[in-house]
């Protein structure tokens, strides 16, 4: 079912006591909107975070994972390690993990399917770089990343499946695209979808935007058709910026 979703992702931000602080603030803030609220500190404070906020309607999420159950992946997290501590979510694919982290379509693709696998809900984000969109190529880069990672799943899958939108060239720029670059692309996004697996499980999907989203612009974004939330990171930092854009629904 198609949902409203305001997703933090703190990225390499907050220790242990920052952790504890933000987590603190962000429960007396008060939610007046629809939106599922999640957060996605960094792995060894997701148990910590957890614990912190069970009684609350703030899902705790994971920033990433690896492909495999278990073995000799030093320095990786599995899906069940995850599970094992209560997380149900993971964020995959993100432009950081693909620029800096090496990410490719096909190592995701192993990813999704992991996490599936173990029945975690998956954001799955892709975007075009700037050079991409200076030269007319935002909508078959979106499509081959979508593709490339999701076309091999069974429609059920995308039950379990959340898209996020980031342009590149948005993120932590202070740039965010216009409403309407928004809203074009997602509705492409839905139409992508459409053409393989039907418009019952395109009209479904939640698709969430991502890059430079801020109390004052969230409302226009969010007001947009094809717009179902957004995947927040530096605005995600302070409590009450992070419930404005919550509550901008
Ligand atoms: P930003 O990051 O809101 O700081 O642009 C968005 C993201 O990376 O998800």
């Amino acid at each position: 079912m198609r949902k409203h979703i305001v997703a933090g992702n703190w990225k390499l931000n907050n220790n242990l006591n920052q952790t504890e602080t933000l987590i603190s603030e962000l429960k007396q803030q008060t939610k007046t909107s629809d939106a599922e609220v999640m957060i996605a500190p960094t792995f060894v404070n997701l148990w910590h975070a957890f614990q912190a906020t069970k009684q609350d309607d703030i899902e705790v999420i994971s920033q990433n994972m690896h492909f495999a159950e278990n073995g000799a992946y030093t320095g990786e997290i599995s899906a069940d390690m995850l599970k094992s501590i209560g997380i149900q979510t993971v964020i995959l694919g993100h432009s950081e993990r693909r620029a800096y982290f090496n990410e490719t379509d096909e190592s995701l693709a192993k990813k999704v399917d992991a996490a599936l696998v173990n029945n975690m809900r998956v954001i799955f984000c892709f975007g075009e770089e700037l050079a991409d969109r200076k030269a007319g190529k935002e909508a078959s880069v979106v499509e081959s990343q979508i593709k490339n990672a999701l076309f091999h799943l069974e429609p059920s899958a995308f039950k379990h499946i959340v898209l996020a939108y980031e342009p590149v060239w948005a993120i932590g720029t202070g740039e965010t695209a216009s409403p309407e670059q928004a809203q074009d692309m997602h509705a492409f996004i839905r139409k992508t979808l459409a053409t393989k697996y039907g418009n019952a499980i395109a009209d479904d999907m939640t698709i969430l935007y991502g890059g430079s989203v801020k109390p004052g612009n969230a409302k226009e974004i969010f007001s947009k058709p094809d717009v179902d939330g957004g995947l927040i990171g530096g605005a995600a930092l302070k409590a009450e910026d992070f419930y404005a854009i919550v509550n901008a629904f």
